[in-house]
């Protein structure tokens, strides 16, 4: 079963447009599996964000790419390692040397986000600004940021009152790192003109997809994670109020909203909140209607 749709933009063009044979032949692929195969690999592959992450944050890798679906513990992952690695600047009151930018940014606001961010040892993180990775002034600010050359200068070509009001240089050498966090996933976007951006923008960073197509996938996933502790830090829930929140789950996976970590928080809260009508209430809020 396909877990996902094709959508179009207003615009009629494509920004989410996925290849849905393409996740056709996943989900056999995955059909193939066991389970102690898939969570061994999905294991593996955010073993592997973690190492990248602290790669980037030693400075060894200056840009990647972090793609997956949503709610699946991307932001969670990254946020934990660059924190984690940070804690003496924390302790020492100092400003910290990496930044979470999450949401819409302008082009200006890219290229002051890495001015600040540009000595060595500092890392931003665009977190869910799918819109620098798709409006062209934006990208080639980033092409320039992220280029293998062994110098990486950056320039803002027009004269700026804000730029200057602010302080920055037209043109400065960024000798920091970056990562992308996104639901776009890279090779199923079918538009040529969008393929063509992020080719140049993939070929000068590290990918790394979190693949978690199917609802099999998400499942295992779920579960690893739960019994991994994510729900440890509730008291109203023992342990068997915290199986009848996944087994909920995996029972209503064809009708929930959203297959993720995030809806296990939401039906967790209703369990803890509302121990006596808590499944009426997950209907009500968390899935579809029939
Ligand atoms: N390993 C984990 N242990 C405990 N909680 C986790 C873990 N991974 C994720 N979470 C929690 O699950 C929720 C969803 O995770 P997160 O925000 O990282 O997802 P995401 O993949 O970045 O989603 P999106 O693409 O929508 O931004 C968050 O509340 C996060 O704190
Ligand atoms: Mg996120």
């Amino acid at each position: 079963m396909a877990t996902a749709k094709s959508s179009k933009s207003s615009k009629g063009s494509t920004v989410l447009e996925f290849d849905t044979d393409a996740i056709r032949r996943r989900e056999k692929e995955v059909a193939r599996e066991t389970d102690e195969q898939i969570l061994t690999r999905l294991q593996e592959r955010f073993d592997i964000l973690t190492d990248m992450t602290k790669a980037v944050k030693a400075g060894d890798i200056r840009a990647m790419i972090v793609s997956g679906p949503p709610g699946v513990g991307k932001s969670h992952n990254v946020e934990a390692v660059l924190q984690k690695d940070d804690l003496f600047n924390k302790l020492a009151e100092r400003k910290p040397k990496f930044e979470i930018v999450k949401g819409a940014m302008s082009a200006i606001g890219l290229y002051g986000k890495l001015f600040e961010y540009s000595a060595k040892g500092n890392v931003v993180v665009f977190d869910d600004c799918d819109s620098i990775l798709l409006e062209d002034l934006s990208l080639n600010i980033l092409k320039g940021a992220l280029d293998s050359s062994r110098r990486r200068f950056i320039s803002w070509n027009t004269d700026s009152r804000i730029l200057r009001s602010e302080g920055i240089p037209n043109r400065f050498e960024f000798c920091g790192s970056a990562i992308f966090i996104t639901n776009i996933k890279f090779e199923h976007i079918k538009s040529k003109k969008l393929r063509d951006h992020l080719d140049a923008l993939e070929s000068r960073c590290h990918y790394i997809d979190l693949q978690m197509d199917t609802n099999r996938e998400k499942i295992l996933r779920i579960r690893q994670i739960v019994r991994g502790g994510m729900l440890d830090d509730r008291d109203n829930l023992s342990d068997i109020a915290k199986d009848e929140v996944v087994d909920f789950i995996a029972d209503n996976q064809d009708r929930l909203r959203e297959l993720s970590l995030r809806m296990v928080l939401k039906i967790a809260d209703l369990r803890g909140g509302f121990p006596l009508n808590w499944q009426a209430m997950a209907r009500t809020t968390c899935m579809r209607r029939a």
